[in-house]
């Protein structure tokens, strides 16, 4: 199903978010259009060929296929970070809208979505390839400034291991996983492993979020262009069907239009491998 995401109006949807995450998003709103506010300014080059820094992270990600990522992270070359969490999931958090129980959030990067989803009704784990990465993730988690009404930090409810998405066996299922960048990032070629993997660490009633980006026409990457039918196309086959896909309208401003939020559930409960 197809559908406009926030038919209300945008604006009313930021009173119902937390203090922190309300300033977060004002300040991206009060500036949409401004160049040069950091976030903005680096997710734009995410989807520009002709960008000496997109070019050299490529250079470094095609050059060193086991540390490229790492020494990415440690030149501080990360246009996709934000930063904060990402406003979206932060709206679905805060309007109960995710499900409860395990998360997994895998090429978590510096953990911001990881902490802003966790409570003590949601244990979340963060994975990443990436020492560098996850050495900004845990400063990210110490340092979150939410603190719940039971008055425990959202830290207390996270995980972040340093561990290959692909190869990583995990004791558990899950039963919510969140893909935002992580499906662009890695090689075409491996989107139908990345769905094999996704099914297999999904609890059979689990739910898959993918905020799908970017969905535009540029060549190489990463980030690679991505489509809706890329992805039905790697999870069709496992049982995973859209229940829910629409317009990002809680994209940053140099994202919006090029983004969409997917929402997937089993529905062969014999196809999950
Ligand atoms: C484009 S970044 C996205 C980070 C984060 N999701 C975000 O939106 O800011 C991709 C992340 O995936 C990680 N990564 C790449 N390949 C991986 C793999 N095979 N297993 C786990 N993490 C991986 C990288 O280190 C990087 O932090």
């Amino acid at each position: 199903m197809r559908s406009s995401l926030f038919p209300q109006n945008f604006l009313h949807t930021l009173g119902t978010l937390p203090p922190y995450y309300n300033n977060q998003l004002r300040f991206k709103i009060m500036r949409p259009e401004n160049k040069s506010t950091p976030s903005a300014s680096k997710s734009q080059i995410a989807a520009n060929s002709n960008n000496p820094e997109l070019n050299k992270l490529r250079q470094i990600l095609h050059s060193d296929s086991t540390n490229g990522w790492d020494k990415c992270w440690e030149e501080g070359l990360t246009p996709w970070d934000l930063g904060s969490p990402t406003p979206v999931l932060v709206h679905l958090h805060s309007t109960g809208s995710l499900p409860i129980g395990r998360a997994l959030v895998p090429g978590c990067g510096s953990g911001h979505d990881v902490v802003a989803i966790a409570c003590p009704e949601r244990h979340v784990v963060g994975l990443d390839i990436s020492d560098n990465a996850l050495k900004k993730a845990s400063e990210v988690s110490v340092s979150f400034p939410i603190t719940l009404s039971s008055g425990s930090p959202n830290a207390e409810h996270v995980k972040f291991l340093k561990t290959d998405f692909f190869t990583w066996c995990s004791p558990q299922k899950f039963d919510l996983i969140f893909d935002y960048t992580f499906f662009c990032a890695i090689e075409p070629n491996m989107r139908s492993q990345w769905a094999r993997k996704i099914s297999s660490l999904l609890k059979p009633d689990g739910e898959l979020i993918t905020l799908m980006f970017p969905i535009d026409d540029h060549e190489g990457g990463p980030p690679y262009k991505v489509s809706v039918t890329d992805y039905e196309e790697v999870l069709h086959p496992l049982g995973l069907k859209a229940t829910h896909i629409a317009d990002n309208e809680l994209a940053i401003a140099t994202r919006r239009g090029k983004e969409k939020l997917g929402r997937w559930k089993r529905f062969d409960c014999q196809s999950s491998l």
